[in-house]
This record gives C-alpha cells, sequence and structure tokens, in this order.
C-alpha cells in the first residue's frame, strides 16, 4: 500500500501490510496478527509528524477509532471524550462551538485526537496536558486495555511516556477536562498582538479559535499545498550560563525563560544561520517559518532528512546548540 497520501510531508512509501483499526477489538486482533507472523507494525494516526525514511516493511495499523461524546456535565465543566481517529481540529472547533474553553489555543493543529498526547501537542500558551485528564490504550507489552492518567503519560514540552516507550502503547481514546468559565489564555505575543483591543474579558472562545487559525494560516504552510510536518525541531532548552554566553555574542537571540534554563527560539536560530526561503530541487525551508520544512516537488524522505541534517551542522557550528529533531523517523 503506498503511504504518500498518509503523510502531510507527502514522501512516497510502501507499506508492506496495511490494516484500518476502527474499534480497540480490530487493533488488538492486527497486533495479534502482526505478533503471530513476526512482522513490524507501525501505528498511524494524521501521519504529520513523522518522515518515511524508504519503505516500510511491516504492518501499517492505521487509527480510525472514531467516538465524540460529554461526560461528567455540571453547570460550568464537562468531560470531552475522543476516539483517537477524530481529527484533532475537528474536535477543537466542536468543543468551542458548544462554548467549551481549554483547547482553542491548539485549533488548526494537524493530526488526530489520539496523536495529540504522545507529542503533548502545544501553541500559543497552551499545550494538551493542561486539560488532558486521562488516556485508555492497548497496552502491547501484557495485551491489556490500560487507563492512563496526566500522571501517568509524563508529560514534558513536546514529549510523554508515549515516546519513551515506544510501541508499547496504543492509544484507543482519550478524555478531556474543558470549563465554560476558565480564563482564556491570552497572553503569547502573536495572540495577543493580533487581538489587540479584543483580548478583554468580553472575549469569547470562538474569537480564539477565529485568531488562532488566522495567526496560524499567515505563517504556517498548509500541508495540502506545501506538504510538511509542522515544526521539524525542538525549541532547544539551555542552561543560564549559556544563554548568557550566547546573549553576548548575540545580543538579538530570542529565549523564554522555562523553571530550569532558558528555551531558545530554534527557528530564530535557524534563521540567522540564513536558512530561511532555502530551496533545492525537491525540498527545503518554509519563508515565513523557518522550523517547517518543505516538500515542494516529489523529495523523498532521504531528502528531507538530509537537509535536516545540513541545517543541525550549521546551526551547531555557528552557535554551539544541538537541535533534536521532532517528527518521527521510519524506516
Ligand atoms: N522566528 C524567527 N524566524 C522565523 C520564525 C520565527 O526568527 O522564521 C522567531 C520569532 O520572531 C519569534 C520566535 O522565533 O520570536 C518564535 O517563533 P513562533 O512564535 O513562531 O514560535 P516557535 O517557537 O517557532 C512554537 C511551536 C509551534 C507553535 C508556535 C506557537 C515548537 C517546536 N513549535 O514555534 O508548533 O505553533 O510555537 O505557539 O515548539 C509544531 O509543533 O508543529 C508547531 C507548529
Amino acid at each position: 500500500v503506498e503511504l504518500q497520501d498518509l503523510n502531510t510531508l507527502h514522501v512516497g512509501s510502501v507499506a508492506r501490510y496495511y490494516f484500518e483499526a476502527r474499534d480497540a477489538e480490530g487493533l488488538q486482533s492486527a497486533l495479534e496478527w502482526a505478533s503471530g507472523k513476526g512482522v513490524r507494525v507501525l501505528i498511524l494516526g494524521g501521519g504529520s509528524n513523522l518522515v518515511f525514511d524508504g519503505n516500510f516493511e511491516g504492518l501499517v495499523i492505521r487509527i480510525c477509532i472514531r467516538a465524540r461524546y460529554w461526560q461528567d456535565l455540571c453547570d460550568s465543566e464537562a468531560t470531552l471524550v475522543l476516539g483517537a481517529g477524530e481529527n484533532w481540529h475537528d474536535a477543537v472547533l466542536y468543543a468551542a462551538g458548544a462554548g467549551y474553553r481549554g483547547i482553542e489555543n491548539l485549533a488548526l493543529i494537524p493530526g488526530t485526537a489520539g496523536a495529540a498526547p504522545v507529542q503533548n501537542i502545544g501553541a500559543y500558551g497552551v499545550e494538551l496536558c493542561d486539560t488532558l485528564v486521562s488516556v485508555s490504550a492497548l497496552d502491547r507489552r501484557s495485551g491489556a486495555m490500560v487507563e492512563l492518567t496526566n500522571d501517568d503519560c509524563r508529560f514534558a514540552y513536546r514529549d510523554s511516556l508515549f515516546k519513551e516507550v515506544p510501541g508499547r502503547y496504543v492509544i484507543t481514546d482519550i478524555r478531556l477536562r474543558l470549563s465554560r468559565t476558565k480564563p482564556l489564555q491570552l497572553g503569547y505575543k502573536d495572540l495577543e498582538e493580533y487581538l489587540g483591543d479584543k483580548a478583554n474579558p468580553e472575549c469569547q472562545v470562538m474569537d480564539v479559535v477565529e485568531a488562532v487559525m488566522a495567526i496560524r494560516r499567515r505563517k504556517l504552510p498548509d500541508p495540502a499545498t506545501l506538504p510538511n510536518a509542522g515544526s521539524f525541531f525542538k525549541n532547544p532548552v539551555v542552561d543560564a550560563s549559556e544563554y548568557d554566553r550566547l546573549r553576548a555574542l548575540f545580543p538579538g537571540i530570542v529565549g523564554y525563560p522555562q523553571s530550569q534554563g532558558v528555551k531558545l527560539a530554534a527557528a530564530w536560530l535557524i534563521d540567522q544561520s540564513g536558512w530561511k526561503g532555502f530551496r533545492n530541487a525537491r525540498v527545503g525551508v518554509h519563508n515565513r517559518q523557518a522550523l517547517v520544512l518543505i516538500n515542494h516537488s516529489n523529495g523523498t524522505g532521504a531528502d528531507i532528512l538530509a537537509l535536516a541534517a545540513e541545517i543541525r551542522a550549521s546551526v551547531k557550528a555557528k552557535f554551539g546548540v544541538e537541535l533534536e529533531m521532532e517528527p518521527g523517523v521510519v524506516s
């Protein structure tokens, strides 16, 4: 099965076997089939955070588990349950449409609900872990369904348990605690600037969704027209003394103090290294956000990875900072 239309970088890759899991039982039986045959398994959601490096000699299981309903409704709060195969952005629109707050800043992030906890998606000052209550998952080690709480998931910036023990858990649904009353998060620079006078107590959850969508459309390429996998690198965190060293050499450097160390804007480092808007015959760097790599014309996973390696090397040479890739590589 050709996977080109199943990954947002639109790179070609052929999977030996392919299955669409519509429920936990289907998922379980596909996994049993694969282990019986000794075949490797790749769990695929929206394909928006991975790079296929060549063909995949195993079974791709695409998670198509659909469900969307409310639980534990009270006056001001409710739990939204989403099947892992639900489109994330549609879920954001659904929640905001019902007046519930908590995930509006995460509008327009490509991918599925089930993939969202894996990298703890985040944007405009909000992360998924701020509202996630728990996930249901199939534990491939025991073969049993388990429920993992927010604490169990060990969330951090673009990180979670699911990245620590890759392949062990397959998420089948997620639960988010949303509120009609909690304050909107309007503090992120781009959002504050966009909303201007509208950033006041009258601001509605849908206003935030619309603002985030407009900001993202201005800066980030739509995978349907310019294939990409979002931010290709994480923003690196350096310790305070390293930050002071860098700031002395590069006064314009963009950094955000964290509880430990300072998070640097990888986009700034890449931009300053001269990569923004670069392109070769097949792949390149977005001209409005240097953190996004683009597949312009039939680039392969190897082309993308070669460009990423060049970018890493030049940022390392100029700033002494190591960039870590954000999407996973499948080979
Ligand atoms: N900047 C540049 N050059 C550029 C782009 C940005 O110098 O080409 C500078 C900006 O001036 C700004 C700073 O870099 O001061 C940060 O830029 P931005 O606000 O666009 O955010 P980011 O740190 O580059 C992160 C997330 C995005 C998320 C935005 C908004 C990561 C790896 N990326 O990007 O997430 O949308 O913040 O919250 O943390 C994704 O993960 O796929 C993604 C798009």
